[in-house]
């Protein structure tokens, strides 16, 4: 057997579990959404201000800020460190379309999040901080 295969076979369990694939995946299908997430939303460059912090506090006080600046910290198959996820470091797709690998591998609308309201952002764009920025996100506001 040559060593790609055994490899596939080793890791395949681990691919497979990952719920969450990260924004370069879905560039391909749909490179408009893509492109202006990429270039226009702060959204999908969030890990920077946490990296910048990084020094300045304890490392439980950074992984509070996962939650918020990265795409499925805590869930299944999401943002679990830098090292471990580099694709998930920042609030990505799946922050609100939610896990996308079923999707991606069916192209299915069933099989993704198309309908959306403001619940979704709520976890992380909280009344406290909508205060604290003066700015309430609206729903159609990322690409
Ligand atoms: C409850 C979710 C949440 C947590 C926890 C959180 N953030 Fe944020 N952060 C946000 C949101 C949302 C914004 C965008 C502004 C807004 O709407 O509040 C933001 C904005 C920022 C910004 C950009 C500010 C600017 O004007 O450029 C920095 C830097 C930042 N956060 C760093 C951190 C760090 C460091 C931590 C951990 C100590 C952290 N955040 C924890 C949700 C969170
Ligand atoms: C901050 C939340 C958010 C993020 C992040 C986000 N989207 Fe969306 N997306 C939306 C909303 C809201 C809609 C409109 C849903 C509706 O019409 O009910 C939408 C709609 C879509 C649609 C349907 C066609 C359209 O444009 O209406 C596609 C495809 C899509 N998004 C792909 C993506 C891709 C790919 C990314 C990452 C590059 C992404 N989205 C990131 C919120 C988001
Ligand atoms: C291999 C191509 C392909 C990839 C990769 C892909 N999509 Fe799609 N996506 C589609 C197709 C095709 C549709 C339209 C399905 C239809 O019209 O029935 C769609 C529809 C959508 C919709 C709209 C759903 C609705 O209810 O209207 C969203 C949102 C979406 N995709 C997000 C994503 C995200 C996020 C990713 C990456 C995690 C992604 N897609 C990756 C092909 C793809
Ligand atoms: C998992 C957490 C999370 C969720 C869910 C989330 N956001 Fe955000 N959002 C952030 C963070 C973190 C920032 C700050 C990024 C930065 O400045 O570093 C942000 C910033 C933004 C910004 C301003 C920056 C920009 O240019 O994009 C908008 C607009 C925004 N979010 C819209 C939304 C909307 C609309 C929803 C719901 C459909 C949503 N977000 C859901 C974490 C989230």
């Amino acid at each position: 057997m040559n060593l790609m295969i055994i490899l596939i076979i080793i890791f395949s369990p681990l691919i497979a579990f990952s719920n969450y694939v990260g924004n370069e995946h879905c560039k391909m299908c749909h490179p408009q959404q893509y492109e202006n997430f990429t270039k226009f939303s702060r959204m999908s460059r969030s890990f920077l201000g946490v990296e910048k912090m990084k020094n300045k506090i304890t490392q439980e006080e950074l992984k509070g800020c996962y939650e918020c600046h990265t795409t499925g910290y805590g869930k299944k198959g999401g943002f679990v460190s830098v090292e471990k996820t580099p694709h998930l470091k920042n609030t990505g797709c799946e922050v609100c379309h939610g896990p996308g690998k079923k999707h991606v591998q069916t192209k299915k609308r069933e099989d993704i999040k198309g309908k959306l309201t403001t619940k979704i952002c709520e976890p992380c764009h909280t009344e406290e901080r909508i205060k604290a920025f003066r700015f309430r996100p609206l729903l159609r506001g990322v690409h």
